[in-house]
């Protein structure tokens, strides 16, 4: 097995609580350059605070988050995410918006020197995105699937070793989502990107992702019924290579969308910690001794 801590994400043995509620509880889990990792888990279960410490918004309680070998640290151009909704600034035009993170990032007067070759860059992203007739519109006037579009344009922009979305699709049509499914599929391929993808719709995870991760507080361990427990990597598994979408109305499928169903979200299924379905190559557990006590 290779060194987790050598993958291009390395999450090992991390606590956050808040106050007194425990949140994550003892997460373990390491991510390869180049695959697509869906997360999926119930509602409050701490994805999104998930995402807030690998993006360096906020610190672990305890615990250990690499990003290329080196601890993950405070927000910076290594790690983009793109938001369910409401993330575009509504007073900028679409080309603007794509290129507000380039221009922060220089001192005024080197972004005006350079701003020919700024449009030029932003422009080839959006027409990549197929939103180029949009550069110069107010997100106001774009349609959801659009404004995702421009938002995933935003965060590709300044080349993140790690794309973070939270449940980016969440919020548009069926028809775009489905779309905007198979676009990001193209795009990852192309770009030989690390995505973490995390969203409610488990047919969704089966059908983008290399490989899938329940993040779930259903489970059972030695530490007695009275115990703070927060959630945990309770299922983490390969996927095969889904080339159409036709295969989500395979039976294999809707298989794994049952047994993902089972395993994170029924509360009254709880696996032991030792017997929780980690089959993936990278994946490795840091339990304690009283958590590992039938
Ligand atoms: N700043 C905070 N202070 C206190 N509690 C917080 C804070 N941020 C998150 N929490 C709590 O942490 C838990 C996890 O929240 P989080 O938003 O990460 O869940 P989630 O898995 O993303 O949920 P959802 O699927 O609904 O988006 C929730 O109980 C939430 O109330
Ligand atoms: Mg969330």
């Amino acid at each position: 097995m290779n060194d987790p801590k050598k993958n291009l994400l390395y999450i090992g043995d991390v606590y956050k609580e808040y106050g007194q509620k425990l949140v994550l509880d003892n997460v373990d889990l390491s991510i390869r350059e180049g695959e697509l990792c869906t997360l999926v888990g119930p509602s409050g279960c701490g994805k999104s605070t998930l995402f807030r410490l690998i993006l360096g918004e906020e610190q672990p309680t305890s615990g250990d988050i690499l990003v290329d070998g080196r601890a993950a640290g405070f927000p910076d151009a290594s790690r983009g995410i793109v938001y369910q909704k409401y993330s575009l600034y509504p007073n900028l035009t679409a080309l603007d918006n794509v290129l507000l993170g380039k221009r922060l990032a220089l001192w005024p007067w080197a972004s005006y020197a350079r701003r020919e070759a700024l449009r030029r860059e932003g422009m080839a992203i959006l027409e990549r995105m197929h939103v180029q007739d949009h550069a110069n519109n107010y997100p106001s006037a774009l349609s959801g699937g659009q404004q995702q579009r421009v938002a995933i344009a935003r965060a590709l922009i300044m080349r993140p070793r790690i794309l973070l979305m939270d449940e980016p699709f969440g919020a548009l049509d069926p028809g775009a989502r489905e779309y905007l499914q198979v676009f990001l599929l193209d795009l990852w391929q192309e770009m030989k990107m690390t995505i973490l993808f995390v969203t409610h719709d488990l047919e969704e995870a089966v059908f983008l992702g290399t490989r899938v991760f329940i993040l779930s507080q259903h489970y059972s361990d030695g530490r007695g019924a009275t115990a703070r427990r927060g959630s945990k990597i309770v299922f983490d598994q390969a996927l095969p290579r889904a080339l159409t979408t036709d295969v989500k109305r395979t039976a294999e499928f809707g298989e794994l969308v049952s047994h993902i169903r089972e395993d994170g979200f029924n509360p009254n299924h709880r696996r032991h910690v030792t017997e929780f379905n980690l089959r993936h190559q990278d994946s490795f557990q840091t339990l304690r001794d009283e958590e590992l006590a039938k």
